[in-house]
């Protein structure tokens, strides 16, 4: 594999990472008038677009060079790779959310945690020494606690709407999320001139 290939969450983030790329100059219109094509010339480099856990795998497996992907997929997938740029899009942060006016912690029973981020949930709770009880939900787990299904949710907030379109607060931070480039560990040593290259140019333009 000559040519660099950087694998590229779909939709957001697609959506910025096109915008950053403009404005260093590259066409991007193979992505954007993609059709049902998944791998696009871009330039010297080939982008592969796929699901965020996907860009993950395929970075792992070094069939892509390099990824972008969120903060929130890499803290919860984990995995050996090199994180090497903060691309200073997709801004939000992990939170723990319960009912408004609700606290949290009172009462002494094992709390309850629905979440799209089981790995994320477990660290953060360890973190405090408590025992929780997890539930994983696939999406609109604002819902949980409403339901009666869950004492609270660790969830990713952006503008906090969702929250308080269903009537939960957030209780405390978790962690910063934003997008980030990483690399595949043996494609940093054996392409290093391509990838630093590629790394200045989206410096010079976050
Ligand atoms: C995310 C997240 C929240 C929402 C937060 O969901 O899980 O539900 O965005 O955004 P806000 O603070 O701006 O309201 P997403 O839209 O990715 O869909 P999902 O619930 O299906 O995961």
């Amino acid at each position: 594999m000559n040519r660099l290939r950087l694998a590229l969450t779909k939709g957001r983030i697609e959506k910025q990472t096109i915008a950053l790329f403009e404005k260093i100059g590259y066409d991007c219109s193979q992505i954007k008038e993609k059709g049902r094509r998944l791998i696009l010339e871009v330039e010297d480099f080939d982008v592969l677009l796929a699901k965020p856990d996907d860009v993950i795998t395929y970075i792992e497996y070094g069939v892509c060079d390099l990824g972008i992907v969120g903060k929130d997929t890499i803290a919860e997938k984990d995995g050996k790779f090199y994180e090497v740029l903060d691309l200073g899009f997709g801004k939000c942060k992990f939170a723990l959310a319960n009912k408004k006016n609700v606290d949290f912690y009172e009462g002494s029973g094992v709390k309850t945690i629905a979440t799209k981020y089981p790995n994320i949930a477990r660290s953060f709770f360890e973190s405090k020494n408590m025992d929780v009880r997890i539930i994983k939900i696939e999406g609109s787990v604002e819902v949980a606690p409403i339901l009666g299904l869950a004492d609270g949710i660790v969830d990713i907030v952006e503008t906090g709407n969702t929250l308080v379109a269903n009537g939960l607060e957030v209780k405390e931070d978790i962690m910063d999320i934003s997008s980030r480039l990483i690399v595949n560990t043996a494609s940093m040593k054996l392409k290093m001139d391509k990838i630093n290259n590629f790394i200045s140019k989206l410096e010079s333009v976050i």
